[in-house]
């Protein structure tokens, strides 16, 4: 059968991650969420103290082969991402540090072009779930299944406050509420492949929809595109 790839990107928080993992375990798929190589990227520039706005630096970490995946769905992720030799989990992804610098440092055209590089070539190897910004638009602008799953800025406060409790982060909804709509100005408003809707996704707005709803409504969006094919 051919390679099945599907495009999940939307705002922070819109619960993309769980809905990727989830469609993926249902589909029988792999599963990567790309934010997670940006955040890896940025962990490793605080730790080996390099500017968020030194595209040049931060491009020679990515060529130096410094982030790797390992798409896997027994992993605690789903997927594996290290930093040099450390295998990151969430507390360090997600961590208040990085997610405060992470959309700078994604926002560089150098920085993007290895990680769409890397990310294409995972996808050159099979069927694969991926989550991001830009998926359907710039990194696989040929997947048959792209969604853009939106939801409140409210409910996608919700989400990441239960998420950052699960990996033992503190935060505040306050706060929250102001990262959240920072991250979405930075997203939207960056000149290189800013987060946008391919004219051909489907827009899902999940505000009053279940993770376990969301899936079953993207399986079915894939199951009507393997009958046509
Ligand atoms: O989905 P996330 O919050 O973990 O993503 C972290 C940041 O990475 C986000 O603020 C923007 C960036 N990102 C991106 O620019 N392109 C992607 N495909 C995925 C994430």
């Amino acid at each position: 059968m051919r390679a099945l790839h599907v495009a999940i990107d939307g705002p922070a928080a819109s619960g993309k991650t769980t809905v990727a993992r989830g469609l993926a375990a249902r589909l029988h798929l792999l599963y990567l969420d790309t934010g997670a190589m940006y955040r890896a990227l940025t962990f490793l520039a605080l730790q080996t103290r390099t500017e968020a706005d030194n595209a040049a630096a931060l491009r020679h970490l990515c060529e130096a082969g410094l982030i790797r995946v390992e798409l896997d769905a027994a992993a605690p992720l789903g997927f594996r991402v290290f930093a040099g030799d450390a295998e990151l989990g969430e507390a360090a992804l997600q961590s208040n540090e990085v997610t405060a610098i992470v959309s700078t440092v994604a926002a560089h055209p150098a920085v993007r072009e290895a990680m769409v590089a890397a990310q294409r070539a995972i996808a050159a190897r099979g069927s694969v779930v991926m989550a991001g910004r830009d998926i359907g638009t710039v990194v696989l602008p040929d997947a048959p299944v792209k969604i853009f799953l939106t939801a409140s800025v409210d409910a996608r406060v919700e989400r990441r406050r239960a998420q950052l409790a699960r990996a033992g982060v503190d935060s505040s909804t306050h706060l929250l509420k102001e990262e959240i709509e920072e991250r979405d100005r930075l997203d939207a408003g960056r000149a290189v492949a800013p987060l946008l809707a391919a004219p051909d996704a489907r827009t899902i707005d999940s505000s009053e929809m279940s993770a376990d709803q969301v899936v079953e409504t993207i399986a079915a969006i894939v199951e009507g595109v393997r009958a046509e094919a």
